[in-house]
């Protein structure tokens, strides 16, 4: 098939989170089981086109530039340049604030994939890819034109997280030539005002979201944020899909960030990574004491509260914390003023950086991961190849990806707890505490969640049976 992937980031060149990953493995996946992938994305002012090698194509679309990277797979990756919209520091915000033309922005983006694809001679396409709220826009389009198009494009609108919707005051629908057809309840209309999201939703052939219970959840009022009752309407065309992992990147026998490799036979190469850790974020490494991990976007999703309330219980314990998370400034001060009373017990670096989130992966005993809604989660998954035990809060992905192991025997590979508190936290790790005390039970655990296989070919497959049936 030929298949047209848009995302507003895809990893190594942009990202902020797990749709990076996502954009950037799953192409590839299609790729190699035989599809022709062309993605296409934004040239932001940040993506380093000479380390990348990005070169210009002579190929001009509304007389806009068009980048282009080939990579080893046969993914042809287009950037589309606009000085004005893309050349800029951030990719959606600046300073902690969203840009105030996001909705003109990604109007554009959205509106110069399938012409893009075009002007490339990449046709006709069977399959439009798209993924959140930047790319909805594109299925409203699509919608419009699907007689004038050659073949018959589907379309499939992929949720990674319903938390963000890109909601805008209804003027847009002028400034843009959206079209007032289209704002109605079954349409992109929600409350009045333009939700390019719910486009994605009201008019892709098929949706997916990025894990089975993600798609059950997205379904009721507690997770719907709005549009739970709109999705049940479209219930027939929606699959939850597991994302995968990328295990080129993220794997701990052959990752280059790391100062030692390792794998499940031999997990000495993991005290060292932890010994480094401690180091390169002043950690006192007290003995017997387990190293909890975090690598998080410092926002409400992530339970950041919970691991904030729960730090002065966990101090108590014989537990340190290693910490690396950029977002939201009332979360950093919170964290930086934990890190100030309890000084080497908590190790924090605020900011984003690849490698050390690779090296808190690698180095810590337990990864915590809290979230109060989770679609699919990347961490825990990656936290399972490196020997980490995930401790998390079930929910979304998390309940897919993670199995308790707090009775003995079974097929466990991490802790989970329910109730969204710090309490229900601290009693998931007194649990993981437990099973640490005895390394034979603990590498047990380790070792069931290292021979875990997320791999991306079991999503791209079934990816690939929602292009069939579309
Ligand atoms: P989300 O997409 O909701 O943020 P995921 O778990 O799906 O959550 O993906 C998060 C991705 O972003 C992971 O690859 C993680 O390593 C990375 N990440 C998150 N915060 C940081 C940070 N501060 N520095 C480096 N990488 C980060
Ligand atoms: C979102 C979700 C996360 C998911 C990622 C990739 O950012 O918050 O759970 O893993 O998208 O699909």
């Amino acid at each position: 098939m030929k298949i047209v992937f848009a995302a507003s980031e895809v990893a190594p060149f942009s990202k902020t989170g797990g749709l990076g990953d996502v954009a950037g493995a799953l192409p590839d996946a299609l790729a190699r089981r035989g599809h022709e992938v062309l993605v296409v994305t934004p040239l932001y002012g940040q993506i380093d086109r000479k380390k990348h090698g990005i070169w210009p194509t002579s190929t001009r679309v509304f007389d806009m530039p068009v980048h282009e990277r080939v990579l080893e797979s046969g993914v042809r990756v287009v950037f589309l340049e606009h000085g004005h919209f893309f050349d800029r520091p951030g990719i959606y915000d600046e300073g902690g604030k969203e840009y105030d033309d996001n909705a003109h922005r990604f109007a554009f983006f959205s509106r110069r994939i399938l012409p893009t694809a075009d002007a490339l001679g990449f046709g006709p396409v069977d399959i439009l890819h798209l993924n959140d709220w930047q790319t909805g826009v594109a299925a409203l389009e699509l919608s419009r034109q699907r007689g004038l198009r050659p073949g018959f494009t589907k379309s499939v609108f992929t949720i990674h997280n319903l938390g963000y919707q890109g909601v805008f005051d209804k003027k847009v629908i002028d400034e843009l030539g959206l079209g007032w057809d289209a704002f109605t309840p079954w349409g992109m209309e929600q409350y009045d005002r333009v939700n390019y999201l719910k486009a994605g939703v009201a008019f892709a052939d098929w949706i997916t979201t990025v894990s089975p219970t993600y798609a059950q959840e997205i379904q009721t009022p507690e997770h719907g944020f709005g549009l739970d009752g709109f999705i049940r309407s479209r219930s027939n065309r929606l699959v939850g899909i597991l994302n995968g992992v990328d295990y080129g990147q993220w794997n701990p026998a052959t990752d280059r960030n790391l100062p030692s490799r390792y794998g499940p036979d031999d997990l000495a190469g993991k005290a060292v990574c932890r010994r480094a850790l401690c180091e390169e974020l002043g950690i006192e490494d007290r003995p017997g004491s387990m190293l909890l991990g975090v690598v998080t976007r410092l926002a409400w999703q992530k339970g950041i509260d919970m691991i904030v309330d729960a730090i002065p219980a966990l101090m108590e314990r014989n537990v340190n914390l290693a910490i690396l998370g950029s977002g939201e400034q009332h979360y950093v001060d919170r964290l930086e003023g934990a890190k100030r009373y309890h000084g080497k017990r908590i190790g924090l670096y605020v900011g984003y950086d690849n490698g050390l989130a690779h090296r808190i992966e690698a180095g810590a005993d337990a990864f915590l991961m809290p979230s109060l809604y989770e679609p699919c989660g990347l961490n825990q998954m990656y936290s399972l190849k490196y020997g980490t035990v995930p401790i998390v809060r079930t929910t979304g992905g998390l309940v897919d990806t993670v199995v308790d192991a707090t009775v003995p025997g079974g097929f466990g590979t991490g802790f989970r707890f329910q109730d969204p508190n710090a309490g229900a936290l601290i009693d998931a790790v007194d649990r993981a505490l437990r099973a640490f005390e005895h390394p034979a039970r603990w590498r047990e655990i380790q070792q069931a969640g290292m021979a875990q296989d997320f791999s991306w070919d079991a999503a791209a497959a079934r990816c690939e049976a929602i292009y069939e049936r579309a």
